[in-house]
């Protein structure tokens, strides 16, 4: 069974992998751990509402990638360029590109920019509103992020300071295109 959504231009699409992320701080180590799989040309999209984790964890993802840079949410801005800083040994890594799709007819209009990066050389994180996904690059990586149904229950004895927006995210992710073939996204998820 595959939960993956499919569209005439799909050719390889990947059982879909589903994980718990209890807390932002568990999120952001996601995007780190999923950072060693990215390479150079690399197309992530994250769907969900506003609120989910979007770009909590593209902050984990450009932290493990050493990019240039705080990881915001790409308000009034369509794409943010990280540059990649050198490692330890000198050599660089991609660096991130992170669009805001709410500012964005498509994804076509990526090309059009003009951004300083080239999208072969970067990893591109793409905030994407639900139900949009559809006429997207052949090779793309899926993640879905949805945060508990329902309205948190009223507790006089909860602690005041406690987060709103906290909750555990269930998270879908699904490998598409031949790019992901091989690629084994089940060892990244129970690696952590
Ligand atoms: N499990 C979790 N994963 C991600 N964020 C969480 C989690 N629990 C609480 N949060 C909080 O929820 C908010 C998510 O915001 P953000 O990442 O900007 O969402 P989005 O980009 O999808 O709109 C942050 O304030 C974050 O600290
Ligand atoms: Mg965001």
């Amino acid at each position: 069974m595959s939960g993956a959504v499919s569209g005439p231009g799909d050719t390889t699409t990947s059982e879909a992998v589903v994980l718990h992320l209890p807390d932002a701080d568990t999120t952001r180590a996601f995007g780190a751990a999923l950072a060693g799989v990215l390479r150079p040309g690399d197309l992530v999209i994250l769907t969900g509402d506003l609120g989910a984790g979007k770009t909590t964890l593209t902050q984990g993802i450009g932290a493990a990638l050493n990019v240039r840079g705080q990881v915001a949410s790409p308000t009034f801005i369509v794409a943010r360029e990280h540059p990649p800083l050198p490692r330890e040994d000198g050599t660089r890594g991609p660096g991130l590109v992170h669009v805001d799709a709410y500012r964005l007819g498509g994804l076509g209009e990526l090309d059009a920019l003009d951004l300083d990066s080239s999208l072969e050389d970067s990893v591109t994180v793409v905030e994407w509103g639900r139900g949009l996904a559809e006429a997207l690059a052949d090779d793309r990586l899926e993640i879905d992020l949805q945060r508990p149904r329902g309205a948190p229950s009223f507790d006089p004895g909860a602690e005041a300071e406690a987060d709103p927006g906290a909750g555990t995210r269930t998270v879908t992710i699904c490998a598409i295109g031949p790019r992901w073939t091989g690629v084994d996204l089940r060892a990244l998820v129970s690696g952590r």
